[in-house]
Formats: C-alpha cells, structure tokens, sequence
C-alpha cells in the first residue's frame, strides 16, 4: 500500500483556507449541506503533490468557516481510473454524490479515455457506498469523449443535473438531464454551447445553473478561449453566461461570458444554496498553468474563501461569506494611513481600505520586502490593475464609476484574495509571502483602514 503523503514543512501552509492533509487538491466537489454539517470534498491525489488517479477528499464545518477534514469518500476502483468532478445532493434522507467516471482503458496512452456519470450515498455523511449498477449515464452519440462534471439540484420533485459537455462541433456546450431517482436519466435540454472556441471555448468544465436575483446563470470553466484585451489571461477561465431560459425552447438566451474572477489562481467553481437561502460559491484558489511552490513540501491546492452571490448593475458580485468575520482576531488598524508608511499586517489579516475618490494611480503595496503585490486604478479607463510582479504578474479590470474606492483584502500565508468595490470585482492569487506582509498606501487620496489579524489553523487536517 502506498503511504499518503506527509507535508514537510508549515511555510505555505494557509491558516484559514481548506487545503488537503498532505498531497495535490484540485476542483471543489460536493458543496451541500446534510444533517446540520456543511460538506465540501475535493479531487484528491493522497500519495504525492500531483495530479494522479482521483479520489474524493472531504470535510465538514457547521460554520462554513472552521473545517474537520475526514477520510477519503471515494477512491477509484477496479472499473474506475479516476473519480472526477462531480456534486452532492440530498435525497430520501441520505446525502448522494454524483460524479464522473474516469476510464483509461489504454494504460499507455491517457488520452484514450472515455466518461461516464456515477453516483454514491451516505446515511450518515462519512461512508460512502457506490451504487452497483453504475454508470447511471453514458455520453450521447452526439458527443466527443468529453462529458463530465455533473452538478445535480432539485426542483420540486424532479432532479436536474447539467453536465459539461463537447458537441462533435468541438465546442463546449452544457446539457441537462432530467431523473426521479437520481438513477435514471433523461436528457432534457442542450441549455447553451460556445458560439466560438475562441470566444466561448471547446469544453466547459464544472458548469453549474442557478435562479439568482430573477436572473438565470450558468456559470462554468470554458476551455481554450484566446485573450482578448484584459481577458482570458490564464490557461482556462472560470465566468457566466447570464440572461432566462426561454420556455418554449428551454435553451438559455443570454449574454457574453463574463469572467467571475480575474485573478492568476482561481478555477472551477461550485456552488450550494443555504438553508437560509444565499447562494454561496467556493472554488479552488490555483490555476492548471500557474506555480504551485509547496508542492516541494508535500502537499498543492487550496479552496477559496467561500463566496456570496448576488446579481447588481447587470453583472454578478461576490462578497466573503459574513460568517468571515468569525475569523477576526485583534484588531490591527484603525483610522487612515499615511501614505508611503509602513504598516504591518503579518501574515493572515484582513484589510478593508476606503479612498475617496478620485483616488488614482498607484493606490498601495502590500510587500514583506522580498514579493510584493501593487493595486492601481489608471484616471481615465477606470482599469483596475493589480501586479504580482512576477513574469505575466498584471492582472486588471474596469470597474464602474463610484464615489469612493474601497478595498477588502484577505491576505493568508501564501494567497490574497481582492474585493473591490463590495465585490464588483474580485482578484484572486497564490503569492508565496516570505515574511510579515505590511501594506503602504502610495497615494495621497483620503482614506480609511481598518484591519485585523485572522485565526490560524481554523482547519483540522
Ligand atoms: C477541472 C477538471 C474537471 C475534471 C477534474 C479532474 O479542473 O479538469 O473537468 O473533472 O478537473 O481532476
């Protein structure tokens, strides 16, 4: 038996978001909520800090904010090379995972593959039985070997999954099918497809479809898009397609694809609907082309704070879920900064840093002397542009015009994640802090601070 592996040293390691006990994390999976505990699991690679055969790893929370890692929930078995992407929903008192059959039937050549649609359950949320009768869903003779990533909810009686999807067009489309039983399915509609590879892409990742603010969204991770001006900088991309399913046809009759984040390390997202009814998204804070540095040190991959969604001014905003501020621990600052002086925040703080408007130009530095991280906003386009100073280090954005300029910032030990404007725009990065992280504030713009320090080890690995 292979051993998992051990994380080495704790120089990376977050101190409030998710990551794995030790070996390689991508795509959150399974956000659901179940007999009083909040779920998230994740793909998993336990043995080493790199993709391999996927498993399901897990953890629960009752605060969305403080995790217990538990035990792998699904390993791939004997007809199974991976356990793919896949969501979670409740059913018949029993907490139900649906997920994408993996299957290399040609050991020396990966991309021989073909997928197929699964599904496991649990009474009491930990142990997980895989139905005998799998697969539940096989690809449509329309279909290239391209069919994953299943995210099923519920809709009165009748069970809804959206698939991420490859017409033999080979562009990326997303199709729904229909079932009474979480067993049998029917497809029901192709909701949408890329009107270009290179506007819309060839394949859509992690596709997922929701009601928000009497808007109908699908929001999904569109493969192989050309950049185009400030957008689509990384490999893949993570945004929505946004407008109302049309009754008659059932497609969706919507707008272009809006990028949801536009920071170097943020991908396939998942959502979940509360019990109190927010709808609530979390994905993995990495990028497939992005450095991951503490694979040296036995583990890769995180998942992002999680996130609330609301629809304002035509796009969709994103605010930290407010049970964040549990996290605070003393306060830091409070009042305004000067500018161009040092102030300390450590390593996991939170900032929030009001300017009066007009603020422009460079607007402040978060640095611990050896990275830095520069937030400006150039005068006249309104584009928001933030610099990790690395190779392809600048990312930006237009923002709206406002009356004031204000910032949150979540730094952890080695990530920020950027909320400007109360969501509006939201920069998410990996940034591999070396030392205490301070914030310098390089404009003479009015301004207002407040920050605090943040819990470390919210987790249980
Ligand atoms: C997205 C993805 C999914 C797939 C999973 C495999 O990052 O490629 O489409 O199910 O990762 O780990």
């Amino acid at each position: 038996m292979a051993e998992p592996m051990k994380v080495t040293t704790q120089r990376y390691r977050l101190g409030y978001h998710l990551m794995t006990p030790g070996g390689w994390m991508n795509d959150p999976n399974g956000f659901s909520f179940f007999k009083g505990w909040y779920h998230i699991f994740y793909q998993f690679y336990p043995y080493k800090a790199e993709w391999g055969p996927m498993h399901w790893g897990h953890a629960r929370s009752r605060d969305l904010i403080h995790w217990e890692t538990l035990g792998v929930a699904l390993a791939p078995d004997a007809e199974e090379n991976g356990c793919f992407s896949g969501s979670a929903v409740v059913y018949d008192d029993k907490l139900w995972l649906v997920y994408t059959g993996h299957h290399t039937p040609n050991a020396r050549d990966p991309e021989d593959f073909y997928q197929d649609q699964r599904v496991a359950w649990s009474e009491d949320g930990i142990h997980f039985t895989k139905y005998g009768a799998n697969p539940v869903l096989t690809k449509p003779e329309d279909n290239t070997k391209h069919f994953r990533d299943p995210k099923v909810w519920q809709d009165g009686k009748d069970f809804y999954m959206v698939l991420g999807s490859q017409g033999l067009d080979h562009l990326g489309r997303a199709l729904v099918y229909r079932s009474e039983n979480l067993l049998s399915w029917q497809l029901a509609t192709e909701l949408s497809k890329a009107k270009s590879k290179e506007t819309e892409g060839y394949m859509w990742e992690c596709p997922d479809f929701f009601h928000l603010d009497g808007q109908d969204v699908l929001l999904m991770s569109p493969q192989g898009l050309d950049p185009d001006g400030d957008r689509f900088h990384n490999m893949n991309q993570t945004g929505y397609l946004m407008g109302h399913v049309n009754p008659e046809t059932k497609h969706l009759e919507r707008g272009e694809f809006v990028e949801i984040d536009h920071g170097h390390d943020f991908y396939a997202t998942q959502t979940m609907m509360a019990p109190d009814g927010r709808r609530i998204m979390i994905a993995w804070m990495n990028a497939w082309d992005s450095p991951m540095y503490e694979v040296e040190d036995g583990w890769a991959g995180a998942l992002t704070l999680p996130r609330e969604l609301h629809v304002k001014n035509g796009r969709i905003y994103q605010q930290p879920i407010a049970e964040v501020c549990q996290l605070r621990e003393n306060e830091l600052l409070h009042g305004p900064l000067e500018a161009e002086n040092e102030y300390a925040l450590g390593r996991k703080a939170e900032l929030q840093l009001t300017f009066e408007r007009p603020a422009a130009g460079r607007l402040l530095l978060l640095t611990d002397g050896e990275k830095h991280l520069q937030l400006s906003l150039e005068p006249d386009t309104h584009r928001f542009v933030i610099d990790r100073n690395t190779e392809d280090g600048e990312r930006a954005a237009k923002l709206l015009d406002s009356d004031e300029l204000k910032l949150r910032i979540f730094l952890d030990k080695s990530s920020a994640e950027i909320f400007v404007n109360d969501g509006e725009l939201t920069f998410t990065e990996r940034i591999y802090w070396q030392g205490v992280v301070s914030v310098r504030v390089l404009t003479s713009a009015k301004n207002q601070a407040q920050a605090w320090n943040l819990e470390d080890e919210a987790n249980t690995y």
